[in-house]
């Protein structure tokens, strides 16, 4: 039976097409949950929607209340949905990020958040903040400090050379983070409306982002070194680009590095349209024999990283290189949106690098990767996936009888959570069947293994019994 939903009828229009007999539906108030996430995942519900009542759903559907409020409550669970007491249920903020934000704290052995083994960097770090409680006037890490002291000034210097970054004609801001540096970027060097050029595949807080600020996002196709040079000089050539966002080695979700040769043709198509180049290079570490793509070019590149990928997730430090004219108007989007990144966040940073302990935790962190790459390679034998050697995740390619929602929903009622591909699609349209899966996630090597076991044995099952889970 096909429900019948006018599309005027407020709260309850992204309804349309909902099949409460479909015949492979699994569980109903998941397939009701499947809808609801497509329906934000496809622009027809935005963040801040309000939601129809509990009440109002399961009348509308015929279906019971209680199937109603437990859709709601994973919905919750997932991060796609806010509740406020006495005001309803509204479409969450950050929708497209809700699998990061779920994934903390699930039950699920979760390969769905690509970060650093923290175990590495504990002994440096519970080192470096004992020395810190000694300092004398620990308070002045309390104080306002716009954008650092003069030795945080010098770490990020000292960092950045470290990384192969060309700092000529350039200055240094510092952020919060990756994320809050693609923010400001954004802000500080388009206008709304603007349209910006990404992987088609690309990290999904980009996609937040634009939907958020009002940027158009143009999806450039890729290959096996990331975003192609005639998909995206046929994009110069058709919109009016103004900004491109390069993650040019261990792309996420890919895996793509792009080599010497593509950084250059990429940089010669920036630099005769005149576009914006921001070099994201969190994953650039994992590859220390490639320059950053920015260095390839003189004109307007800007250059990120953050400790995210290499040392601490919640170290939240983030460095910007930017040409010197840009750089008030970068420093005044940073305090705008933050006013300054935390000092005692940036006094730790700066510790770990004076004392040469990031570039350390950064290389174990790698060989550890390594590691992983080495385990994953052997369980998945015979199934088609992309990767590098050092790469802290892979992009597994589905076999035809999944689905990315059908292959996710079935591995996580297995216990295991991955990244599916709908996530980082920068179109939001049909997405292709693959899911990220992050080797560096679990805590021990043998739960990586068993985890990874489980997605084997999914990739396994015949194709009758795999068909229940298509969608
Ligand atoms: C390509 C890319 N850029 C930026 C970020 C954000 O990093 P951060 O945690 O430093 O905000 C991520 C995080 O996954 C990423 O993959």
């Amino acid at each position: 039976m096909q429900i019948k939903t006018p599309l005027s009828e407020g709260g309850l229009s992204w309804l349309a097409g909902f099949n409460k007999r479909a015949k492979v539906q699994p569980i109903l108030y998941l397939a009701l949950f499947e809808h609801l996430k497509k329906a934000i995942e496809q622009g027809t519900l935005r963040a801040g929607d309000k939601l129809p009542t509990h009440r109002a759903l399961s009348r509308h559907l015929q279906i019971a209340v209680a199937t109603v409020s437990k859709m709601y409550r994973y919905a919750y669970e997932q991060g796609l949905v806010q509740s406020t007491v006495g005001k309803g249920s509204f479409v969450a903020s950050f929708p497209v990020m809700a699998q990061a934000i779920r994934a903390q704290g699930h039950q699920c052995i979760n390969l769905s958040i690509i970060k650093p083994q923290l175990s590495i960097g504990e002994s440096y770090l519970a080192k470096q903040l004992a020395q810190l409680a000694a300092v004398p006037q620990i308070s002045d890490l309390m104080d306002y400090n716009a954008q650092g002291s003069l030795t945080d000034r010098r770490a990020a210097k000292d960092w950045l050379l470290s990384q192969r970054v060309d700092l000529s004609g350039k200055g240094i801001s510092i952020c919060s983070g990756a994320q809050h540096a693609l923010m400001v970027l954004i802000n500080s060097l388009t206008d709304e409306g603007d349209c910006i050029g990404v992987e088609s595949y690309c990290y999904p807080g980009i996609i937040s982002l634009a939907s958020q600020l009002g940027r158009k996002l143009v999806a450039i196709d890729m290959d096996d070194q990331g975003m192609t040079p005639q998909s995206l000089e046929q994009a110069c050539n058709t919109q009016p680009l103004k900004m491109l966002i390069v993650v040019a080695s261990h792309q996420n979700p890919t895996t793509a590095v792009m080599s010497v040769a593509r950084r250059t043709e990429i940089v010669h198509i920036v630099e005769r349209y005149k576009l914006k180049l921001v070099d994201d290079d969190v994953y650039g570490f994992l590859s220390p024999e490639l320059p950053p793509i920015s260095n390839f070019t003189a004109s307007d590149s800007f250059y990120l990283t953050s400790f995210s990928k290499s040392v601490f997730p919640g170290l939240r430090v983030a460095y910007i290189a930017a040409p010197e004219q840009y750089k008030a108007r970068i420093d005044a989007q940073i305090r705008l949106s933050i006013w300054m990144p935390a000092p005692l966040m940036l006094a730790l940073a700066t510790r770990l690098v004076f004392a040469q302990e990031a570039a350390e935790i950064q290389h174990l962190q790698s060989e550890q990767a390594s590691r992983r790459q080495r385990i994953a390679a052997k369980l998945l034998v015979g199934f088609e996936y992309l990767a590098q050697p050092t790469s802290y995740h892979l992009w597994l390619k589905l076999p035809a009888k999944f689905s990315s929602d059908s292959f996710c929903l079935a591995l996580e009622k297995r216990g295991v959570i991955v990244s599916n591909a709908t996530y980082f699609n920068a179109l939001q349209t049909d997405p292709c069947a693959a899911v990220r899966i992050s080797l560096m996630a679990p805590a021990t090597d043998d739960e990586l293994i068993f985890a990874l076991h489980i997605v084997v044995g999914l990739l396994r099952e015949k194709g009758d019994e795999a068909s229940r889970y298509s969608t």
